[in-house]
């Protein structure tokens, strides 16, 4: 299903481009600096992959070891890594619009299930945003229910927005 994509290791020559994606895919209100990714890629340099489509980037995948309930906060430059980690982060996920559908997103999650699997993380975390939420229930996320730190975490990624973990890697992730 996912052949109309190819899908590779994130490198600091494709932050431009994954740039683009995310404010096509999330709009300008969510726009992240490069800064922001670039700590990802130092401190997870394999925990970020792009979706290609004809040789242009048109999806991405970050993510990072983190520790806890609490998210980083959006837009936040990630100076180090707690100690003993034991969540992997999955900092943003996004598809250019018209590429969406097609499998790409699935493609990137596969290989950051790989990932969890292999730094032995089990539990995974993420913010959904807008309508995302479904995407996530089905493969397996539960919303946390907020407390004050949480919502005063979650407020700046707009309404609706929701931590959500899930505990245990799939059964596709185990094989
Ligand atoms: C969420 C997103 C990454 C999905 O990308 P995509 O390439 O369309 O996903 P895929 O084609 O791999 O779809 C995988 C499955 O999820 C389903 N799906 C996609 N979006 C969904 C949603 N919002 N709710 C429920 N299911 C959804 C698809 O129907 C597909 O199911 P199928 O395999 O049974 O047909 C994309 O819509 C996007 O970039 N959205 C904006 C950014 C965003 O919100 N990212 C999440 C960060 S929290």
């Amino acid at each position: 299903m996912h052949d109309r994509f190819a899908f590779r290791p994130a490198h600091r020559s494709d932050l431009p481009a994954v740039l683009a994606v995310q404010r096509q895919a999330h709009g300008d209100a969510f726009q992240e600096n490069a800064e922001v990714f670039e700590s990802r890629l130092e401190f997870a340099p394999d925990a970020a992959w792009v979706a290609e489509r004809e040789g242009l980037v048109v999806g991405y995948l970050f993510a990072h070891p983190w520790k806890g309930r609490t998210p980083p906060a959006l837009n936040c430059v990630v100076e180090a890594l707690p100690a003993d980690c034991d969540t992997a982060y999955l900092h943003d996920l996004a598809v250019l619009p018209g590429e969406r559908g097609g499998g790409a997103a699935m493609g990137l999650f596969e290989r950051f299930e790989r990932w969890c699997r292999a730094k032995g993380l089990g539990r995974s975390m993420l913010v959904a945003v807008g309508a995302a939420g479904g995407f996530w229930s089905r493969l397996g996320f539960e919303r946390l229910p907020d407390d004050a730190a949480l919502a005063a975490k979650l407020s700046p990624y707009g309404a609706g927005a929701a931590c959500m973990v899930r505990a245990r890697l799939s059964e596709g992730a185990k094989s």
